[in-house]
């Protein structure tokens, strides 16, 4: 399909004290990541974790990198190794590592030197309630997060659960960075909406990279 828009330059966009969404930041390595996101979960599947309450999460979840994020019935943690596989995670991808420094360069943050990445997998219906991400030891690093494929609502918060929330479409190829004042700020994604797109079909992909130590 002849995508008209595919050689627009990204934009910057401010998004809270802290946080920025770097609009199509991630479009010209779009089918890259996506390649490496497949090669990932060939070795570690996607799953839909169970969260400590019992609930499965309807966001399809893996990792790459020293740690992975997970659920047992204690709570969350990073772990070293996958345990659905019982083997080491998957390392992070090079095409993944070399967006996430540009993409926290970009930001204002140039010393980011993540360990993890979350990889992310909605099917139409799927969300993320709002939350934090608050099981990083080190909170002076920022979160930097991928969106690919199908476009979803992302809410934006602050410091309290019942902060106003600002709620943007995140789009193909878009990146948020957060940090700083807004590291700890509530986010999450409103259910997906069906769709078809050229790069994931059903599905929407989300990265996010962590420094967890
Ligand atoms: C997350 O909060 O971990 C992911 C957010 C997203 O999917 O955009
Ligand atoms: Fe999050």
């Amino acid at each position: 399909m002849l995508d008209l828009f595919a050689d627009e330059a990204p934009w910057l966009e401010p998004l809270a004290d802290g946080a920025v969404i770097l609009r199509r930041f991630a479009s010209a390595d779009a089918r890259l990541l996506i390649a490496q996101i497949e090669a990932v979960a060939a070795l570690s599947p996607f799953r839909q974790m169970v969260t400590p309450g019992g609930y499965t999460m309807s966001v399809a979840m893996t990792n790459c990198g020293e740690v992975g994020w997970t659920t047992n019935t204690h709570g969350y943690l990073y772990s070293p190794i996958d345990p659905l596989t019982s083997q080491h995670w998957p390392a992070i991808p090079t095409v993944f590592r070399q967006l996430s420094d540009a993409a926290s360069k970009a930001a204002g943050y140039p010393d980011f030197n993540p360990d993890a990445c979350l990889i992310n997998r909605y099917a139409p219906g799927a969300k993320l309630s709002l939350h934090q991400d608050k099981d990083e030891l080190n909170l002076q690093q920022p979160i930097v997060s991928v969106s690919l494929g199908l476009p979803a609502v992302f809410q934006f918060g602050g410091l309290k659960r019942n902060d106003p929330l600002k709620r943007v479409m995140l789009e193909h190829g878009d990146v948020v960075v957060w940090g700083g004042p807004s590291r700890l700020f509530y986010h999450g994604i409103l259910p997906l909406k069906p769709g078809h797109h050229p790069a994931t079909d059903e599905f929407r992909y989300n990265l996010t990279f962590r420094h967890t130590r």
